[in-house]
């Protein structure tokens, strides 16, 4: 049986992964949960799922928690940043699911490869951020990171064993969110709940604008550089509405190879657990007959520019990518809240780039130092610009 420890449970992905330890029963035990602050959910999750650990980063919300669950409990309630790492190097577990969102997920990801720990990782800023960081450990320590994401499941899964030098390309696949075929000009009335309805996938609230804006690709982009070692000359957009190709790998030969299926998390999140078996699962089989035509077209950069930023901080490499993240992670906040407009988000994040003077091979305190200066960048420019960005509305 093997052990897990959830970072991100009471999200979309953590909420997943635990659908499919349940479905799985006696494959897998859960050894910890870690959350920022939902202890109500957390509560049902640790009743249910008897964990040894499990940390909430707000200490005020563990303490409730830890009442709620009472004396009897045998879970330990941890909080804050050393309450997670706990989860990580307390909770015995064989491996850690990563689904934690945003830039937080980086330290937990850097723990769990120090502590020898096998990484099923959703939380695609860790390598966004800190990717050199993150495989120089991997490869150090000899340990796995195992892609949740379902375009680099797909990838991996395409590739097995074939090696690197036999790889020509890999055709990352995009649904183009639901405002594909919008223009600029079309997009400037809307809301944050029309940007939070995906046509295919429910996820968190963070990604979903991200897949609006095309910057989920993007960040894909640079996540598919560091998985699979593959410079961005070698990565190409593909968009494809229904999201039934995950993705695509082309071969020096010139054969391509794609993996298929619903569009479902829990299939890469059960192959991320289970890796290198296959096993069994009671998801909905594909029908290709029944999903009739699959579509695939070029991404729109002028309606888009998202993915173009993170192709040109790709190619910066250092602690653009960090900067990238930060001030993207930002703005969307403040969008989130209706503080900016929906086409201010890569204006936004272009102009912090613009300002940023690029640092090569940084370490984790430079990437946590830019992350932090390209958020007070953001928060400066709206607030000085405010004007300037309403304009885009
Ligand atoms: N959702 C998907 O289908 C999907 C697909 C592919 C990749 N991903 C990636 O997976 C990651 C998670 O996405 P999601 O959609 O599951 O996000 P989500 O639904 O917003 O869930 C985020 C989880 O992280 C926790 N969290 C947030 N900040 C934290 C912090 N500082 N410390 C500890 N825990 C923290 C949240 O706890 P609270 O609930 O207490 O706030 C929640 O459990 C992202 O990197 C995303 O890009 C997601």
């Amino acid at each position: 049986m093997k052990s897990i420890a959830i970072l991100g449970s009471t999200g979309s992905i953590g909420r997943q992964a635990l659908q499919v330890a349940r479905e799985m029963e006696g494959e897998f035990s859960v050894a910890a949960l870690a959350a920022r602050e939902n202890d109500g959910l957390m509560l049902k999750q640790i009743r249910e799922f008897k964990p040894k650990v499990a940390a909430l980063l707000d200490e005020g919300r563990a303490r409730r928690l830890k009442e709620n669950l009472g004396e009897s409990s045998r879970t330990v309630v941890l909080s804050g940043e050393e309450g997670i790492k706990s989860c990580i190097t307390e909770s015995g577990c064989d491996i850690v699911l990563n689904g934690m969102v945003g830039i937080a997920g980086l330290v937990p990801t850097l723990t769990a490869l120090e502590a020898g720990k096998s990484v099923a990782l959703a939380n695609k800023e860790s390598l966004v951020a800190g990717g050199q960081l993150v495989m120089d450990l991997a490869s150090r320590k000899g340990v796995k990171i195992i892609p949740v994401d379902s375009e680099h499941s797909a990838i991996f899964q395409c590739i097995g064993s074939t090696p690197p030098s036999q790889v020509k390309r890999l055709l990352l696949t995009a649904s183009g969110g639901p405002f594909r075929g919008k223009s600029r000009e079309e997009l400037k009335g809307v809301t944050p709940s029309q940007a939070l309805k995906h046509p295919n996938w429910k996820m968190g609230k963070k990604i979903t604008i991200d897949s609006a804006t095309l910057m989920n690709k993007g960040l894909e982009v640079i996540e598919a550089k560091w998985l699979f070692g593959m410079d961005a000359d070698s990565i190409e957009v593909v968009i494809h509405p229904q999201s039934i190709v995950h993705s695509m790998v082309e071969m020096v030969d010139g054969s391509v190879l794609a993996q298929l299926g619903n569009p479902d998390m829990r299939l890469p999140i059960q192959y991320a657990l289970t890796y290198p078996v296959r096993m069994p699962s009671g998801l909905p089989r594909f029908n290709p007959v029944e999903t009739g035509k699959l579509e695939f077209f070029r991404p729109d950069l002028e309606t888009f520019p998202s993915l173009r930023l993170a192709y040109e901080a790709l190619r910066e490499g250092g602690t653009m990518t960090a900067v990238l993240n930060g001030a993207n992670e930002a703005v969307v906040e403040l969008f989130l809240k209706g503080a900016v407009p929906f086409n201010s988000i890569p204006v936004v994040v272009e102009k912090v780039l613009e300002k940023h003077n690029n640092h090569k091979n940084p370490c984790l305190d430079d990437i946590i130092y830019w992350d932090g200066w390209s958020r007070s960048q953001v928060a400066q420019l709206v607030d000085k610009d405010g004007g300037e960005f309403w304009h885009l509305r």
